[in-house]
């Protein structure tokens, strides 16, 4: 994850053409070229720079970069026990209106933030934040280059090279349905298979980058921003037997479903009941309360809403926030309106469940510790410090925590809406236990000895 230095030499100039143009702390509600994505990402980093970081996880097919802008009290480092969120937009180039939404989300919360808005505040304080706007820039020049407004259903979706992002991810599902059969991992699938996913002469550019994106950061919840419908789709998006519509239900659907419903609850367009569907012909007999379970809508191969869950600690879902794709320049206030408290909403989700550390009996931290919970088949695992975050909906829980050489430990869990329960474990070690038995052992034997006035 290189540091994105150039941005300082250009800042001077940017700040001159912030104030030049008036526009500090409010939102122009325009397209971005990739130029002016840019400068938008920039102007809020100079507007908030104690609480932003702009980077880029590396480079799409044609050279440009894919740029996130960060918001965290400590930009640039994961704090022990914060959890990590990402949005990712317009990996579907011509899908434009997320692309948007992100710069402008970005704005809005480093205004907020500014303005001593203590919701924002608390979140920026209490969440590291990750935004990149767009995961294909080179499909999206390709789509935004067409004249006039009316814009292809399909130019510019895929990348440079032609891939379609959202199936170019490994197959994860397919592994998953096996193991769910005939026994085997039931998450982190892709585990020490980094070099294989680096050789894979399949997997685009985009995709590679965000795959080592996934791996580095131990990301806990997410969003994949695309266009074209109007709905919150959550896993799983493969259907179990291939048919083109069957309810395809993960281990965590009741916290799916409530993650869906808390982004679709606050936008009055997608959650209507009686909204019409986007064109005449469209099947959309699987959307309820504006959510939809992926499978059951339609199967998706390869995606990486998907990926995320089985690869790693990161719950994902697909939000489509409009009909259009990339609609006319004037509707993106509407857009932005409708969306605006959804974005923050589920941003806030991350802070549900259980989360903790886990550790020794010195209190040193134990990476890569499993945490279970009984009856969802679906571990998580610790990060670095041996913090973990174990997203559920409300109920009541026995959680587990375990790791090679050392005694499980269980326990019980109330779980409210939110905040999420803190809940740590001291594991003992089994070298520690068969010491204190070999301990009292030779007390024992002692005793007897003496007793016995050997
Ligand atoms: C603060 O931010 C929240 C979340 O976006 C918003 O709902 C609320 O209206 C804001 N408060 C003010 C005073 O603007
Ligand atoms: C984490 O634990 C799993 C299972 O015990 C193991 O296969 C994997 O190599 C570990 N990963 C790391 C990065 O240590
Ligand atoms: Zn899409």
């Amino acid at each position: 994850m290189k540091h994105f230095t150039s941005v300082v030499l250009f800042g001077a100039a940017v700040v001159a053409l912030v104030s030049a143009a008036g526009t500090e702390g409010e939102i122009s509600f325009e397209y971005h070229r990739y130029e002016e994505l840019r400068k938008a990402l920039v102007s809020v980093w100079l507007q908030c720079p104690t609480i932003s970081r702009i980077y880029t996880i590396g480079e799409s097919f044609e050279g440009r970069e894919l740029l996130v802008l960060e918001m965290s009290d400590n930009p640039g480092t994961h704090e022990p026990g914060e959890p990590e969120f990402k949005y990712i937009a317009n990996m579907h180039g011509n899908e434009a209106v997320g692309r948007e939404l992100l710069i402008y989300l970005a704005q809005y919360m480093c205004n907020q933030y500014q303005q001593g808005n203590e919701t924002i505040i608390d979140l920026v304080h209490n969440t590291r934040i990750h935004f990149m706007p767009s995961m294909n820039p080179d499909g999206f020049e390709k789509a935004a280059s067409q004249p006039g407004d009316i814009k292809d259903w399909f130019v510019g979706r895929s990348n440079a090279q032609g891939v379609d992002l959202n199936r170019n991810f490994p197959d994860l599902d397919r592994i998953i349905y096996i193991n769910e059969r005939e026994g085997g991992a039931n998450n982190h699938l892709l585990q020490n298979m980094k070099k294989a996913v680096d050789e894979n002469t399949k997997l685009a550019p985009e995709t590679k980058a965000v795959i080592h994106w996934i791996m580095d950061i131990p990301f806990v919840l997410s969003a994949n921003l695309h266009g074209g419908d109007v709905v919150a789709n959550y896993p799983y998006d493969e259907t179990r037997t291939g048919s083109t519509h069957e309810y395809s239900s993960s281990p965590d659907d009741v916290m799916f479903k409530s993650l869906a419903g808390a982004y679709s609850m606050y936008n009055p367009v997608m959650s209507d009941p009686n909204r019409p569907p986007c064109r005449k012909n469209d099947d959309d007999s699987s959307f309820k309360d504006g959510i939809t379970n992926g499978g059951a809508w339609y199967s998706v191969p390869g995606g990486m809403q998907d990926f995320n869950y089985l690869s790693s600690n990161c719950f994902e879902i697909t939000l489509e926030l409009s009909c259009d794709k990339f609609p006319n320049e004037d509707t993106l206030k509407s857009y932005w309106e409708q969306n605006r408290n959804s974005l923050v909403n589920y941003i806030e989700q991350v802070h549900r469940g259980v989360k903790g550390f886990v550790r020794d009996l010195q209190g040193n931290p134990i990476f890569n510790a499993s945490i279970s919970v009984e009856g969802i088949e679906h571990d998580m695992t610790t990060a670095k410090d041996g913090d973990y975050w174990r997203l559920l909906a409300p109920g009541n829980y026995k959680v587990g925590a375990s790791a090679p050489g050392f005694l499980t430990v269980i326990k019980k869990v109330a779980v409210p809406f939110s905040p999420a329960t803190r809940v740590d474990f001291e594991l003992e070690s089994l070298m520690e236990r068969k010491e204190e038995e070999r301990e009292e052992l030779m007390d024992w034997w002692k005793m007897m000895s003496e007793t016995l006035n050997f």
